[in-house]
């Protein structure tokens, strides 16, 4: 996520890029080169280059204390999800952003990406959606290996439903209630999670997550249940809006010139450096991230209960 970033910000004339620290020095040093940057072990060496913002794009489980270490540091910062993989850690990253005046944009890219922008749009035209129906799958969790490993990804849900819990608190509403249930099946995390969410204003939604579906597409897909109407996504490239009157429209399929912009990466980037020269807000705030791991905290307190409804603490 690191390179593909890079590859974005390297087009945008704003940007200078500085560094780049990772602690496996050849990718440091062959990342670093290929960008006309200098290669670091650190943050602390990164900062010592005076930049102004920073992207966090280390396995989750290091995400809260480097960016706790860059706002201290009087850095922007910009972090790949999840927020933090505790609800303790989030709540310190939150409070830390708050009081450091600094942008903090969370990486829920798929908001930029053109199918759920259109979703979006049709909510803001005036269809509301009361109930849903969402899944989210990975092919394999092996890539790079410690997806697996629940101790570095915070646990399946951090790491792949975590852009679709955003998704439904974004366009469902706010989710208030959970209840999860879930088995370990291929890995040694739960791989197959199935989730009841509650959404203010009483608007139930279900969603499916599976850590080995093979790459079969759609690997994600949103259905949006309205008055005798349906918005449904599949993919980030293409949607449709069914009603009464015309329940088999075409399908719209949304032209890119590149993935990384229909993946919503360049418009997500070009939001943050904006954000960054005061330009406008960052769009995807910290409350959006503290939001998603508030949900999935309590998804997981609800399956390890044995699928009881939990609430979702809002701070
Ligand atoms: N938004 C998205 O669509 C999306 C997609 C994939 C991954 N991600 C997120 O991006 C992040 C990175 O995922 P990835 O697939 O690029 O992982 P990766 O393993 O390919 O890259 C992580 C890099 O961090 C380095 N690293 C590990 N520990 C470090 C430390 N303590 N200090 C400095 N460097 C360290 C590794 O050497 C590696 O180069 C994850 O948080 C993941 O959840 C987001």
């Amino acid at each position: 996520m690191g390179r593909r970033h890079l590859d974005v910000l390297a087009r945008d004339q704003r940007v200078r890029i500085v560094g780049v620290a990772d602690t496996v020095e050849a990718t440091a040093q062959s990342t670093a080169q290929a960008f006309g940057a200098r290669p670091c072990r650190t943050l602390s060496e990164l900062a010592d280059l005076k930049p102004d913002a920073v992207y966090v794009t280390l396995p989750n489980r290091y995400h809260g204390a480097v960016v706790l270490e860059a706002l201290d540091r009087g850095l922007h910062v910009f972090s790949e999800k999840p927020m933090a993989t505790t609800l303790e850690e989030a709540r310190r990253v939150a409070a830390r952003v708050r009081l450091s005046g600094r942008v903090y944009q969370m990486g829920f890219n798929r908001r930029f990406a053109p199918a759920y922008r259109f979703l979006r749009g049709e909510i803001a035209a005036g269809f509301i959606p009361y109930s849903a129906h969402a899944k989210i799958t990975d092919g394999d969790m092996l890539t790079p290996s410690w997806y697996i490993d629940p101790a570095l990804t915070g646990g399946f849900l951090y790491d792949c439903a975590v852009h679709m819990i955003d998704l439904v608190g974004w366009l469902v509403g706010p989710i208030r209630q959970v209840a999860a249930r879930g088995r370990r099946s291929c890995y040694p995390d739960e791989d197959d999670i199935v989730l009841m969410l509650w959404c203010e204003g009483d608007r139930p939604a279900a969603l499916t997550t599976c850590g080995h579906a093979s790459w079969a597409k759609p690997t994600e897909r949103v259905e949006l249940f309205g008055d005798h109407a349906l918005l449904v996504s599949e993919d980030m490239d293409r949607a449709r809006h069914a009603t009464r009157e015309a329940p088999e429209p075409a399908w719209r399929q949304f032209a890119s010139p590149d993935d990384v912009t229909a993946q919503g990466y360049v418009d997500e980037d070009r939001a943050f450096i904006d954000a960054c020269l005061g330009e406008a807000p960052p769009p995807v705030t910290v409350d959006d991230a503290f939001a998603s791991i508030a949900a999935i905290d309590a998804a997981y307190i609800s399956l390890r209960g044995g699928g009881r409804p939990e609430s979702v603490l809002q701070e």
